[in-house]
């Protein structure tokens, strides 16, 4: 399984990650980018069809705030730090 959570304290709102995957990854008002199947808490598994898009995400975003992992996250984005 594969998890997804952005760490929005270092999030620049670049937009890479709604526009490499626009099913997981939304804006809230501030351009800070959140995951929206389990309102950024990195719980809920990514859907099959939506993994490639998500680790594209992961590599392109420039701040490095993309973070997946094979667990839930548990709401902490750098519970794997
Ligand atoms: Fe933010 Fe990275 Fe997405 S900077 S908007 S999390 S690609």
């Amino acid at each position: 399984p594969l998890f997804t959570i952005v760490n929005r304290e270092t999030c620049i709102s670049c937009g890479s990650c709604g526009d490499l995957a626009p099913d997981v990854y939304d804006y809230d008002e501030e351009g800070l980018a959140f995951v929206m199947a389990d309102d950024n808490r990195g719980c809920v598994k990514v859907e099959e069809d939506f993994i490639e898009d998500v680790q594209d995400a992961f590599e392109e975003c420039p701040s490095g705030s993309i973070r997946i992992a094979e667990e839930s996250f548990e709401g902490d984005p750098d519970k794997f730090e």
